[in-house]
Protein backbone atom coordinates (compact mmCIF):
# COMPACT_ATOMS: atom_id res chain seq x y z
CA UNK A 1 0.00 0.00 0.00
CA UNK A 2 1.74 3.13 -1.18
CA UNK A 3 1.92 5.82 1.65
CA UNK A 4 1.60 8.96 -1.36
CA UNK A 5 -1.54 9.03 -3.69
CA UNK A 6 0.32 11.75 -5.75
CA UNK A 7 1.92 10.96 -8.83
CA UNK A 8 5.86 11.56 -8.62
CA UNK A 9 7.88 13.41 -11.73
CA UNK A 10 11.50 13.53 -12.10
CA UNK A 11 12.80 16.41 -14.99
CA UNK A 12 16.33 14.89 -15.53
CA UNK A 13 16.24 11.18 -14.59
CA UNK A 14 20.31 10.82 -13.43
CA UNK A 15 21.98 9.64 -10.20
CA UNK A 16 20.44 11.86 -7.57
CA UNK A 17 16.50 11.23 -9.40
CA UNK A 18 17.67 7.55 -9.38
CA UNK A 19 18.66 7.57 -5.77
CA UNK A 20 15.72 9.18 -4.60
CA UNK A 21 13.45 7.52 -7.29
CA UNK A 22 14.05 3.99 -6.50
CA UNK A 23 14.61 4.74 -2.64
CA UNK A 24 10.76 5.69 -2.72
CA UNK A 25 9.54 2.84 -4.94
CA UNK A 26 11.62 0.19 -2.96
CA UNK A 27 10.29 1.92 0.56
CA UNK A 28 6.47 1.21 -0.71
CA UNK A 29 6.19 5.00 -0.56
CA UNK A 30 5.10 5.45 -3.78
CA UNK A 31 4.00 2.55 -6.39
CA UNK A 32 5.91 2.65 -9.58
CA UNK A 33 2.90 3.22 -11.56
CA UNK A 34 2.66 6.58 -9.67
CA UNK A 35 6.08 8.21 -11.28
CA UNK A 36 6.96 9.41 -14.32
CA UNK A 37 10.74 10.63 -15.18
CA UNK A 38 12.12 12.68 -17.75
CA UNK A 39 15.39 13.33 -19.85
CA UNK A 40 16.49 13.94 -23.16
CA UNK A 41 18.23 10.53 -24.03
CA UNK A 42 15.18 7.72 -23.20
CA UNK A 43 18.32 5.18 -23.39
CA UNK A 44 19.39 6.70 -20.44
CA UNK A 45 16.44 5.97 -18.29
CA UNK A 46 16.30 1.84 -18.99
CA UNK A 47 16.77 1.55 -14.96
CA UNK A 48 13.52 3.47 -14.52
CA UNK A 49 11.68 1.43 -17.12
CA UNK A 50 12.68 -1.70 -15.01
CA UNK A 51 11.28 -0.54 -11.61
CA UNK A 52 7.73 -0.16 -13.60
CA UNK A 53 7.73 3.67 -14.17
CA UNK A 54 7.11 5.61 -17.23
CA UNK A 55 9.57 7.42 -19.24
CA UNK A 56 9.48 10.00 -21.23
CA UNK A 57 11.84 12.04 -23.31
CA UNK A 58 9.41 15.15 -23.13
CA UNK A 59 9.85 17.20 -19.78
CA UNK A 60 6.45 18.63 -20.09
CA UNK A 61 4.63 15.39 -19.97
CA UNK A 62 5.78 15.18 -16.33
CA UNK A 63 4.83 18.81 -15.77
CA UNK A 64 1.23 18.12 -17.24
CA UNK A 65 1.03 14.60 -16.04
CA UNK A 66 2.31 14.45 -12.15
CA UNK A 67 1.59 16.83 -8.74
CA UNK A 68 4.90 16.61 -7.21
CA UNK A 69 7.61 17.48 -9.45
CA UNK A 70 11.10 17.02 -8.57
CA UNK A 71 13.71 18.91 -10.59
CA UNK A 72 17.07 16.80 -10.93
CA UNK A 73 18.95 18.69 -13.58
CA UNK A 74 22.72 19.65 -13.60
CA UNK A 75 22.26 23.83 -12.45
CA UNK A 76 23.69 24.73 -16.13
CA UNK A 77 20.70 22.76 -17.49
CA UNK A 78 17.95 24.97 -15.67
CA UNK A 79 17.57 27.43 -17.86
CA UNK A 80 17.63 25.13 -21.07
CA UNK A 81 15.34 23.13 -19.29
CA UNK A 82 12.54 25.93 -18.05
CA UNK A 83 12.68 27.58 -21.75
CA UNK A 84 11.54 23.81 -23.43
CA UNK A 85 8.49 23.30 -20.41
CA UNK A 86 7.89 27.26 -20.91
CA UNK A 87 7.64 26.93 -25.08
CA UNK A 88 5.26 23.84 -24.51
CA UNK A 89 3.40 24.51 -21.50
CA UNK A 90 -0.42 25.28 -21.69
CA UNK A 91 -0.75 27.66 -18.25
CA UNK A 92 -3.86 25.97 -16.08
CA UNK A 93 -5.54 26.72 -12.88
CA UNK A 94 -3.82 22.78 -12.13
CA UNK A 95 -0.47 24.47 -11.72
CA UNK A 96 -0.89 26.06 -8.33
CA UNK A 97 -1.77 23.07 -6.92
CA UNK A 98 1.76 21.30 -8.20
CA UNK A 99 4.67 21.17 -5.93
CA UNK A 100 8.31 21.59 -7.28
CA UNK A 101 11.09 20.00 -5.72
CA UNK A 102 14.44 21.52 -6.56
CA UNK A 103 17.86 19.03 -5.68
CA UNK A 104 20.22 21.61 -7.67
CA UNK A 105 23.25 22.49 -5.43
CA UNK A 106 23.72 26.40 -5.07
CA UNK A 107 20.37 27.13 -6.97
CA UNK A 108 18.07 29.47 -4.54
CA UNK A 109 14.36 29.49 -4.28
CA UNK A 110 14.50 32.84 -5.94
CA UNK A 111 16.35 31.80 -8.92
CA UNK A 112 13.55 28.59 -9.03
CA UNK A 113 11.25 31.35 -8.60
CA UNK A 114 11.82 33.22 -11.54
CA UNK A 115 12.88 30.77 -13.66
CA UNK A 116 9.47 28.88 -13.20
CA UNK A 117 7.87 32.33 -12.97
CA UNK A 118 5.46 30.90 -16.52
CA UNK A 119 3.75 28.15 -14.33
CA UNK A 120 1.97 28.68 -11.80
CA UNK A 121 0.93 32.71 -12.16
CA UNK A 122 -0.66 33.13 -8.30
CA UNK A 123 2.44 31.93 -7.26
CA UNK A 124 4.19 29.00 -7.47
CA UNK A 125 4.77 25.93 -4.89
CA UNK A 126 8.36 25.42 -4.67
CA UNK A 127 10.98 23.32 -1.82
CA UNK A 128 14.92 23.64 -1.98
CA UNK A 129 16.69 20.99 -1.11
CA UNK A 130 19.90 19.40 -0.81
CA UNK A 131 19.76 15.25 -0.63
CA UNK A 132 22.38 13.20 -0.99
CA UNK A 133 23.37 9.89 -3.16
CA UNK A 134 23.22 8.01 0.04
CA UNK A 135 19.36 7.81 -0.28
CA UNK A 136 19.98 4.97 -2.75
CA UNK A 137 20.37 2.81 0.52
CA UNK A 138 18.14 4.14 2.97
CA UNK A 139 20.73 6.32 4.65
CA UNK A 140 20.23 9.58 3.36
CA UNK A 141 20.89 13.42 4.97
CA UNK A 142 18.37 15.67 2.81
CA UNK A 143 18.08 19.57 3.87
CA UNK A 144 15.08 21.59 2.61
CA UNK A 145 13.16 24.43 3.08
CA UNK A 146 9.95 25.69 1.17
CA UNK A 147 8.90 29.59 -0.42
CA UNK A 148 5.98 31.64 1.26
CA UNK A 149 3.62 29.22 -1.17
CA UNK A 150 4.37 26.52 0.57
CA UNK A 151 2.01 24.87 2.77
CA UNK A 152 2.39 22.98 6.11
CA UNK A 153 0.97 19.82 4.16
CA UNK A 154 3.57 20.13 1.38
CA UNK A 155 6.27 20.38 3.71
CA UNK A 156 4.91 17.25 5.57
CA UNK A 157 4.69 15.26 2.40
CA UNK A 158 8.42 15.72 1.05
CA UNK A 159 9.65 14.97 4.56
CA UNK A 160 7.62 11.79 4.26
CA UNK A 161 9.26 11.18 1.34
CA UNK A 162 13.02 12.27 2.26
CA UNK A 163 12.46 11.18 5.63
CA UNK A 164 11.84 7.54 4.59
CA UNK A 165 15.08 8.11 2.67
CA UNK A 166 17.57 8.35 5.65
CA UNK A 167 17.53 11.81 7.49
CA UNK A 168 15.83 14.68 6.39
CA UNK A 169 16.01 17.95 8.71
CA UNK A 170 14.26 21.45 7.63
CA UNK A 171 16.80 24.44 7.57
CA UNK A 172 16.84 27.85 7.17
CA UNK A 173 17.78 28.81 3.24
CA UNK A 174 20.81 30.33 4.05
CA UNK A 175 22.32 27.54 5.44
CA UNK A 176 21.54 25.12 2.55
CA UNK A 177 24.48 26.12 0.76
CA UNK A 178 26.77 25.43 4.18
CA UNK A 179 25.47 22.31 4.60
CA UNK A 180 26.13 21.02 1.14
CA UNK A 181 29.92 20.70 2.09
CA UNK A 182 29.37 18.28 4.55
CA UNK A 183 26.10 16.47 2.99
CA UNK A 184 26.25 16.32 -0.85
CA UNK A 185 30.13 16.32 -1.35
CA UNK A 186 30.64 14.36 2.02
CA UNK A 187 30.03 11.01 0.44
CA UNK A 188 33.26 11.66 -2.08
CA UNK A 189 34.94 12.55 0.93
CA UNK A 190 34.03 9.47 3.00
CA UNK A 191 34.78 7.06 -0.16
CA UNK A 192 38.25 9.16 -0.17
CA UNK A 193 38.48 7.79 3.81
CA UNK A 194 37.84 4.38 2.84
CA UNK A 195 39.56 3.83 0.39
CA UNK A 196 42.76 5.32 2.25
CA UNK A 197 42.37 2.86 5.41
CA UNK A 198 41.88 -0.12 2.90
CA UNK A 199 44.91 0.53 1.11
CA UNK A 200 46.72 1.27 4.87
CA UNK A 201 45.24 -2.45 5.26
CA UNK A 202 46.47 -3.91 2.14
CA UNK A 203 49.71 -2.25 2.71
CA UNK A 204 49.97 -5.00 5.95
CA UNK A 205 49.06 -7.70 3.75
CA UNK A 206 45.06 -7.94 4.14
CA UNK A 207 43.18 -8.70 0.90
CA UNK A 208 41.53 -5.45 -1.29
CA UNK A 209 38.32 -7.12 -0.67
CA UNK A 210 38.86 -7.81 2.70
CA UNK A 211 40.30 -4.62 3.45
CA UNK A 212 37.44 -3.05 1.87
CA UNK A 213 34.84 -4.57 3.73
CA UNK A 214 36.65 -4.00 6.59
CA UNK A 215 37.46 -0.36 6.39
CA UNK A 216 33.33 -0.06 5.59
CA UNK A 217 32.31 -1.55 8.26
CA UNK A 218 34.71 0.11 10.46
CA UNK A 219 33.10 3.86 8.86
CA UNK A 220 29.46 2.71 9.76
CA UNK A 221 30.57 1.72 13.26
CA UNK A 222 31.85 4.53 14.17
CA UNK A 223 29.26 6.59 12.28
CA UNK A 224 26.96 4.86 14.55
CA UNK A 225 28.31 5.31 17.59
CA UNK A 226 28.04 8.93 17.19
CA UNK A 227 24.70 9.03 16.37
CA UNK A 228 23.24 6.40 18.90
CA UNK A 229 25.71 7.62 21.63
CA UNK A 230 25.14 11.43 21.39
CA UNK A 231 29.13 11.50 22.76
CA UNK A 232 31.29 14.00 21.48
CA UNK A 233 33.57 12.35 18.89
CA UNK A 234 36.84 13.32 20.76
CA UNK A 235 35.16 12.23 23.64
CA UNK A 236 35.18 8.43 21.78
CA UNK A 237 38.30 8.99 20.26
CA UNK A 238 39.83 9.39 23.53
CA UNK A 239 38.17 6.29 24.85
CA UNK A 240 39.63 4.32 22.13
CA UNK A 241 43.06 5.65 22.71
CA UNK A 242 45.11 3.93 25.43
CA UNK A 243 47.97 5.32 26.73
CA UNK A 244 51.31 4.34 24.75
CA UNK A 245 49.18 2.36 22.32
CA UNK A 246 48.63 1.59 19.18
CA UNK A 247 45.78 4.42 18.45
CA UNK A 248 47.23 6.85 19.53
CA UNK A 249 50.24 6.61 17.51
CA UNK A 250 47.96 6.51 14.69
CA UNK A 251 46.32 9.56 15.89
CA UNK A 252 49.40 11.42 15.90
CA UNK A 253 50.16 10.20 12.53
CA UNK A 254 46.97 11.83 11.44
CA UNK A 255 47.85 15.41 13.00
CA UNK A 256 51.08 15.64 11.33
CA UNK A 257 49.21 14.86 7.88
CA UNK A 258 46.66 17.89 8.99
CA UNK A 259 43.90 15.45 8.33
CA UNK A 260 41.24 17.63 10.78
CA UNK A 261 42.28 20.89 8.59
CA UNK A 262 42.04 19.36 5.29
CA UNK A 263 38.41 17.91 5.95
CA UNK A 264 37.58 21.22 7.10
CA UNK A 265 38.70 23.42 3.72
CA UNK A 266 37.60 20.69 1.34
CA UNK A 267 34.20 21.53 3.17
CA UNK A 268 34.20 24.88 2.97
CA UNK A 269 35.82 24.89 -0.51
CA UNK A 270 32.67 22.69 -1.70
CA UNK A 271 30.27 24.78 -0.21
CA UNK A 272 31.91 28.00 -1.51
CA UNK A 273 31.77 26.31 -4.82
CA UNK A 274 28.23 25.09 -4.61
CA UNK A 275 26.71 28.55 -3.76
CA UNK A 276 29.28 29.80 -7.04
CA UNK A 277 27.40 26.72 -9.22
CA UNK A 278 24.10 27.81 -8.71
CA UNK A 279 24.55 31.42 -9.73
CA UNK A 280 26.17 30.94 -13.04
N1 LIG B 1 25.13 13.51 -7.30
C1 LIG B 1 25.15 14.03 -6.08
O1 LIG B 1 25.83 13.57 -5.18
C2 LIG B 1 24.26 15.22 -5.78
C3 LIG B 1 24.06 15.59 -4.43
C4 LIG B 1 23.21 16.66 -4.17
C5 LIG B 1 22.60 17.36 -5.21
N2 LIG B 1 22.84 16.99 -6.50
C6 LIG B 1 22.21 17.75 -7.58
O2 LIG B 1 21.48 16.85 -8.36
C7 LIG B 1 21.39 17.37 -9.70
C8 LIG B 1 21.63 16.25 -10.66
O3 LIG B 1 22.92 15.72 -10.41
P1 LIG B 1 23.27 14.21 -10.78
O4 LIG B 1 24.49 13.87 -10.00
O5 LIG B 1 22.06 13.36 -10.66
O6 LIG B 1 23.67 14.40 -12.31
P2 LIG B 1 23.43 13.39 -13.52
O7 LIG B 1 23.54 11.98 -13.06
O8 LIG B 1 24.33 13.86 -14.62
O9 LIG B 1 21.91 13.66 -13.91
C9 LIG B 1 21.49 14.79 -14.65
C10 LIG B 1 20.38 14.31 -15.52
O10 LIG B 1 19.80 15.42 -16.21
C11 LIG B 1 19.42 14.97 -17.48
N3 LIG B 1 19.21 16.13 -18.35
C12 LIG B 1 20.13 16.85 -19.03
N4 LIG B 1 19.52 17.85 -19.71
C13 LIG B 1 18.19 17.75 -19.44
C14 LIG B 1 17.03 18.47 -19.84
N5 LIG B 1 17.11 19.53 -20.66
N6 LIG B 1 15.85 18.07 -19.38
C15 LIG B 1 15.72 17.00 -18.55
N7 LIG B 1 16.78 16.29 -18.15
C16 LIG B 1 17.99 16.65 -18.57
C17 LIG B 1 20.56 14.08 -17.91
O11 LIG B 1 20.15 13.21 -18.96
P3 LIG B 1 21.22 12.58 -20.00
O12 LIG B 1 22.25 11.89 -19.16
O13 LIG B 1 20.41 11.65 -20.81
O14 LIG B 1 21.81 13.72 -20.78
C18 LIG B 1 20.85 13.33 -16.61
O15 LIG B 1 20.08 12.16 -16.52
C19 LIG B 1 22.39 18.50 -9.80
O16 LIG B 1 21.71 19.73 -9.89
C20 LIG B 1 23.20 18.42 -8.51
O17 LIG B 1 23.54 19.71 -8.04
C21 LIG B 1 23.65 15.93 -6.80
Amino acid sequence: MAKLDERIGFIGGGNMAFSIGSGLIRGGIVKASQVMVSGPHIENLSRWRELGATTTDDNNDVLEHTDIIFICVKPHMLGPCAAQLKYKHVPSAKDANKLFVSVLAGTTLQTLEETFAFIGMSGLKMIRTMPNTSMQVGEGCTVYTGNAHVAHQDLEKVHLMLNSLGLAQQVPEPMIDAVTGVTGCGPAFVYTIIESLADGAVKQGVPRQMALQFAAQTLLGAAKTVLLTGKHPAVLRDEVCSPGGSTIVGVHELEKGNLRATIINAVEKSSLRSAELGKK
